[in-house]
């Protein structure tokens, strides 16, 4: 079985083609590129229905079958910025409709978690999901994904882009803040907030831009020390999640991810405490269309499908909502 899934919920427009077994056949995606200034969803949207056709087209031919090949549509129906959420709630409509095939609606931040689990050797993980726009520490208990802490104003990678905005390095910013942070020697104190199992970054990110404009640190001092901090937050709370509900294995999603020194620092965590640390590739950490294929396929197989009349956008679709019959 053949299921094509669509990623749409911020800056990529992705298309992927994933078996029942787990084959990942084809994992396209076009990432809108922003220099300067945030993300506009209406631009974003716009980018999004001019690219559509080609990366259907390209998971097409890379995964070299047609239409006819494929049994499933899923597509991301939430959380996520609406405007982008309508465009390929769109595409995954017109295709199933047009080609009698059955869709599937899945939710963003659980294919994040589902995914790891097909692409590392996690069976009951603690998820350390660090993205964009969201950062929530997951666990399955009691048949859903419960959100055992999280943050309570920005996620941590806009935190780390807004950041390296102000210091004018462009977006995305992870990874510049990533090299800068190779370069800093120093520690320099920064606020620490983390409240019972929540974080807030929105407080040390303004000062760190006041402490960037009195012109006594260097940039690389000060994202080593954003870095440091911040990781050390979120490390905290997955730890305390790992104690309380007895798992023994961290497994690292979102865009965040990606960022070497967070993975050494969660991998030192996990020695520590005698657990299992997994990091999937990064093509499966960032937004992705394989996740969304994977997951739909999961959900299909326990029997689910999303009738067209429910398959509209959830842009605040909360992880602990979806009851997890599948696994
Ligand atoms: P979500 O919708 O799940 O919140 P998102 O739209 O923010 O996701 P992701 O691709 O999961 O998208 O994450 C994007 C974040 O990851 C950005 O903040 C970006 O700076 C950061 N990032 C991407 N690649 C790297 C990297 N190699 N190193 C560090 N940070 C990275
Ligand atoms: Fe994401």
């Amino acid at each position: 079985m053949n299921c094509l899934g669509i990623e749409t919920t911020a800056h990529t427009f992705g298309v992927a083609i994933v078996t029942d077994k787990g084959e990942v056949r084809a994992n396209m995606k076009d990432a809108v590129q922003i220099e300067e200034g945030g993300m506009i969803p209406a631009a974003v949207a716009d980018h999004h229905v001019e690219v559509c056709g080609t990366v259907v087209k390209k998971a097409l031919e890379k995964a070299q079958c047609s239409m006819k090949d494929i049994d499933l549509i899923a597509f991301s129906q939430g959380p996520g910025i609406g405007n982008c959420l309508t465009v390929g709630t769109f595409v995954a409509r017109v295709l199933a409709s047009l080609h009698k095939k059955p869709l599937i609606g899945v939710n963003h931040c659980i294919a994040h978690l589902e995914i790891g689990r097909l692409k590392t050797e996690a069976k009951d993980p603690v998820l350390l999901y660090a993205s964009g726009a969201n950062t929530q520490v997951i666990a399955l208990e009691g048949g859903r994904y419960r959100i055992f802490g999280e943050t309570l104003d920005i996620g941590v990678g806009n935190f780390l882009d807004q950041f390296a905005r102000y210091m004018g390095l462009g977006f995305p910013g992870g990874p510049k803040i990533y090299e800068l942070a190779c370069k800093g020697k120093n520690f320099i104190e920064l606020p620490y907030v983390v409240k019972g199992m929540d974080l807030s970054f929105g407080g040390i990110l303004t000062n760190l831009k006041q402490k960037y404009d009195s012109h006594q640190y260097s940039k690389e001092d000060l994202a080593y020390s954003a870095q440091e901090t911040v990781f050390a937050m979120l490390l905290e709370v997955s730890e305390r999640a790992m104690a309380h509900t007895g798992k023994n294995e961290l497994l690292l999603g979102g865009g965040v991810a990606c960022n070497v020194r967070l993975q050494d620092m969660a991998k030192q965590m996990c020695r520590e405490r005698n657990a299992q640390c997994f990091v999937p590739a990064n093509e499966f950490l960032v937004d992705n269309a394989a996740m969304i294929a994977w997951l739909g396929t999961l959900e299909h197989k326990a029997g689910i499908t999303t009738p067209v009349e429910q398959s509209k956008v959830l842009p605040y679709w909360r992880t602990d909502e979806v009851e997890v019959i599948w696994s």
